[in-house]
């Protein structure tokens, strides 16, 4: 058996982990590893190389991927065009491989789902599905791998932010990355006790109740504190800045049609504080920061886990599949099931971190 090994979309720590633990458990079973460069888009180039214990063995702790990524999508209409799923069957067969296993959020597992079923192809190529990204919002698992790494990341920046605002009397706004869903500025407003969060979920962004908190705050006598907000809020007021920040970023989307959101939200949002409130406000985005450094031990040992269980369902002829946690095991499900769907931060979590706003 040959596997072949991707990863795709956005990076984030544990990707070198889990392709170390692909490779490590498929020795195990005497299947060959073979890495293929940037996502889909080695694929479709025939960018494929063997992958070995020693390349792999000590880069559990390692950030970013060894293998790169990229958002290509061999199903976007220009590069159905140019027959690009009939490359990437073309090149696999090439190199004998047998299965694939995706690393990737909702779009790569988009496009393993329409391989394993066989489309613009001469056959189905099996694939099984690793679930990353640090917005640990892929449906069908309640964790994904680089979501704690990065919630570390801003729960240090946040508490830096808040030293830093106590200092000047000030407010500080935390911007985010999570373009559907809140998790991560949930859990960074948890984690770091912040003042208030506006994820994407509330429509329109309660903008109003934010401030009225932070009044009261005042009254009580704190004269600082920190908001965290994900790039992905919605508020009609928010729709001219946008356009005025694509006029400066540009209209540019990927091939799976998301646009780009460096938008600064966090500067509108601290804008509508100082304006409402006179409090003295400014803004951070965080950015790539949040994507980069070493994973977490928590992150290492969900994305080793993954990558076993992986290796395990392809000997076990379980294709079609995703490695998904649901509570404390380690399961699958189905690709069909998961594509096309964001798993968002329910009302009740909301609800929760409102019992500390006080
Ligand atoms: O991978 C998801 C994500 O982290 C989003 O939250 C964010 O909008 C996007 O990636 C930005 O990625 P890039 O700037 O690398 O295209």
């Amino acid at each position: 058996m040959r596997i072949g090994v991707l990863t795709g979309g956005g990076d984030c720590p544990g990707l070198n982990a889990a392709i170390r633990a692909v490779v490590m458990r498929a020795a195990d079973y005497g299947y060959k590893v073979y890495g293929i460069e940037r996502g889909y888009e080695g694929a479709i180039e025939g960018a494929i190389r063997p992958l070995t214990i020693e390349e792999v063995e000590y880069i559990i702790g390692q950030g970013g991927t060894i293998l790169h990524t990229s958002r290509t999508n061999p199903y976007s209409e220009k590069r159905l065009a140019q027959k690009a799923p009939r490359a990437v069957y073309k090149n696999l067969r090439q190199k004998k491989i047998d299965v694939l296993v995706t690393i990737g959020g909702d779009d790569t597992q988009s496009v393993a789902a329409k391989l394993t079923a066989g489309e613009e192809i001469p056959q189905p190529i099996p694939c099984v599905g690793i679930p990353k990204t640090m917005d640990n919002d892929v449906w069908g698992t309640d964790w994904c791998f680089g979501f704690d790494s990065a919630v570390t990341v801003a729960v240090d920046a946040a508490e830096r932010l808040r030293d830093t605002a106590r200092s000047h009397h000030r407010m500080m706004v935390l911007e985010v990355m999570g373009r559907k869903a809140g998790w991560v500025a949930l859990f960074t407003a948890l984690g770091a006790g912040a003042d208030w969060v506006l994820v994407p979920e509330e429509k329109p962004a309660p903008v109003e109740e934010m401030c009225d908190q932070l009044r009261k705050e005042r009254k009580r006598g704190k004269k600082y504190g920190v908001v965290v907000v994900s790039e992905g809020i919605e508020h009609p007021e928010l729709e001219e800045w946008k356009k005025r920040m694509k006029e400066v970023v540009g209209a540019w989307k990927d091939e799976f049609g998301h646009v780009r959101l460096s938008i600064a939200v966090g500067e509108w949002v601290a804008n509508v504080i100082q304006r409402e409130t006179g409090f003295e406000t400014r803004a951070v985005t965080l950015g790539h920061v949040q994507r980069g450094g070493a994973p977490t031990l928590f992150d290492r040992m969900l994305a080793t886990r993954m990558g076993v269980k992986a290796v395990d369902l392809i000997h076990e002829g379980k294709f079609g599949r995703m490695v998904a946690v649901k509570g404390d095991k380690f399961t699958s499900v189905p690709l069909s099931q998961v594509v096309g769907k964001t798993r968002q931060v329910p009302k009740e979590w909301l609800e929760f971190a409102r019992i500390f706003f006080k």
